[in-house]
C-alpha cells in the first residue's frame, strides 16, 4: 500500500523547510523526508550558531553580483520574488531578534536554533508530515499516471510532484550527500562539476614554511583573482593558518579562483608603500621591520623583512632595490594556492544541476514534469554573508508558488 501527497519534498535544510511549508500553507498535502537524525544541521552551526539568515546589501535590481553560476541572470526571478525584506519580515512576525553586523549580514542575537524553530513551526501551519530519518532508497517516475514513486525506509509513497532539496556536498560529517545529482543524472539533467567553496586554500611545502609561523594572524587586505572582465577583488580579512589562508577575504575569492592560477594580495590596501618606504628611508634610522610595521602587522613586517639579509638593517641603509621589492610584495603579493581544504571546510559546494535545465520561475525541470530542483543541488552559489540562505528561502519560495 502506497501513500499518497501532492507533494514530495527531499531534503529538511533550509530549502526544503520553507519549501514545504509554503506549499502546505497553500493547503498542499506534503511530505517532508531527510535521513539524517536532526533537522536543518548545517543552519544550527551556520553564522558561528548565529546563523547569518540573510544579506540586506543584496540588490533586487541585480541580485546576479553576489552569485556565481554557468548562467549569472539564473537567479534573479526567484531572488526579486522573494527578497532579503521578505525573509526579515518573517523573521520579526516570529519575534527573533537580529543585528547587522558587516556589510549587510543579518545574524540572529539568540541561537541559530531560533530559525529552525521558525521554519518548524512554518511547517506546522502548513501540516507538513515529515519523516525524519527516513532514508529514500529509490526514485522513480510512472509516466503514465504522472506520479514519482519513492521506496523508502517508511514504506512506499507517491505523488505528482517531486521537490528536491538535498542540498550539497559541504560538511559530509553531517550527512551531505550527491542524492540531488544522482537524481538529476538519473532524469537525464546535466550537471555543472561540483567543487568546494568559500573554502579556505592551502599552500605547501618549502616556499610556505616562512609563514606558517604566520598561523592566527588576521589583517585587512584586498585580494584579487582572474584578469579582465572575469577579475573578481574582495577587500576582506584574511587569516594565516597552519595549512595556508582563510578568512572571509580568502572564502569569497576561492569560489572564483581557478586552480593553477595565481592570487595577488595587497596587505596595505590604498597605500602606496613604495612611497612610504623611501619617505623613510630619507628620515628614518629605524629598522626596516619597524618602519613596515607601522603599515601592516608586526609579526608580518618581520616575516617579510627575515628572508632578505639587505633588509635587516635601519632603513638609511637598505638599498633601494631591496625596499622596492619589498613594497612589490606588500602591495602585490602574488601566489599560486596548492589547492582547497575540501569538502570538509567548504560552507559551500559550487555547481550541481545545470540552471539549462531548469524553468528559472519555478525551479521545474523544463524536461521532467513536475521534478523541481531548490537550494543549493541547482548552480547558484552566493557570497558569503547570507547570500546562500536568502537563495535557499528564495528559490524554495519560487518552487512553491509552482506546485
Ligand atoms: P542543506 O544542506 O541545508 O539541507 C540539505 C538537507 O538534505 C539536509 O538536511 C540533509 O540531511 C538532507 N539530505 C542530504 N542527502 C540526503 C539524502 N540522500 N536523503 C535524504 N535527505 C538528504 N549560508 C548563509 O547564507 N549564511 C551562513 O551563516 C552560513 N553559514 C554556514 C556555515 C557552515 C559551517 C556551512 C557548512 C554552511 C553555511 N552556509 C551559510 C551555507 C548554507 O548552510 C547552505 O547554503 C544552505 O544550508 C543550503 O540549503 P539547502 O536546503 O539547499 O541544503
Amino acid at each position: 500500500m502506497s501513500s499518497s501527497f501532492d507533494a514530495i519534498v527531499i531534503g529538511a535544510g533550509a530549502a526544503g523547510l520553507f519549501c514545504a511549508a509554503q506549499a502546505g500553507q497553500r493547503g498542499l498535502r506534503v511530505l517532508l523526508i531527510d535521513h539524517a537524525e536532526r533537522v536543518a544541521e548545517k543552519i544550527r552551526i551556520s553564522g558561528g550558531g548565529r546563523c547569518n539568515f540573510t544579506n540586506r546589501e543584496l540588490d533586487p535590481r541585480a541580485p546576479q553580483r553576489h552569485y556565481l553560476g554557468e548562467n549569472p541572470h539564473f537567479c534573479r526571478s526567484a531572488l526579486a520574488r522573494y527578497t532579503p525584506a521578505d525573509f526579515i519580515a518573517l523573521v520579526d512576525l516570529h519575534g527573533i531578534a537580529w543585528h547587522e553586523k558587516h556589510k549587510g549580514q543579518l545574524f540572529c542575537d539568540g541561537p541559530s536554533q531560533q530559525i529552525i524553530d521558525l521554519l518548524l513551526a512554518e511547517c506546522a501551519d502548513g501540516h507538513v508530515e515529515r519523516w525524519q530519518p527516513c532514508a529514500v532508497q529509490s526514485v522513480a517516475f510512472d509516466a503514465d499516471a504522472g506520479r514519482y514513486r519513492l521506496q523508502t525506509a517508511r514504506g512506499q509513497v507517491e505523488a505528482p510532484q517531486l521537490v528536491i532539496a538535498t542540498g550539497g556536498l559541504a560538511i559530509p560529517q553531517i550527512g551531505a550527500t550527491d542524492f540531488g545529482w544522482r537524481i538529476a543524472a538519473q532524469f537525464g539533467l546535466k550537471t555543472i562539476a561540483p567543487r568546494p567553496a568559500l573554502v579556505p586554500l592551502t599552500f605547501g611545502g618549502q616556499a610556505w614554511a616562512p609563514y606558517a609561523q604566520l598561523a592566527g594572524l588576521a589583517l585587512p587586505v584586498a585580494i584579487s583573482t582572474g584578469t579582465g572582465k572575469a577579475r573578481m577583488r574582495f577587500d576582506e580579512d584574511l587569516l594565516f593558518t597552519h595549512r595556508g589562508l582563510s578568512g572571509p577575504a580568502i572564502l569569497q575569492i576561492s569560489t572564483y579562483w581557478q586552480p593553477g592560477t595565481a592570487l595577488t594580495l595587497d596587505f596595505a590596501p590604498g597605500t602606496d608603500v613604495q612611497a612610504r618606504l623611501t619617505e623613510a628611508k630619507r628620515d628614518s634610522r629605524k629598522r626596516v621591520a619597524n618602519e613596515l610595521a607601522t603599515l601592516v602587522p608586526s609579526r608580518l613586517a618581520d616575516a617579510w623583512t627575515g628572508e632578505d639579509p639587505g633588509l635587516q638593517r635601519p632603513i638609511n641603509e637598505a638599498a633601494d632595490k631591496s625596499l622596492a621589492q619589498l613594497a612589490e610584495r606588500i602591495s602585490r603579493w602574488s601566489l599560486v594556492p596548492e589547492g582547497t581544504e575540501g569538502y570538509k571546510k567548504a560552507e559551500v559546494t559550487a555547481g550541481g544541476v545545470d540552471t539549462r535545465e531548469l524553468s528559472s520561475q519555478t525551479l521545474e525541470a523544463a524536461r521532467q514534469p513536475g521534478l523541481f530542483f531548490i537550494g543549493e543541488t541547482v548552480d547558484v552559489t552566493g557570497w558569503l554573508g547570507g547570500y546562500n540562505f536568502q537563495w535557499a528561502w528564495a528559490s524554495a519560495h519560487a518552487c512553491a508558488q509552482a506546485l
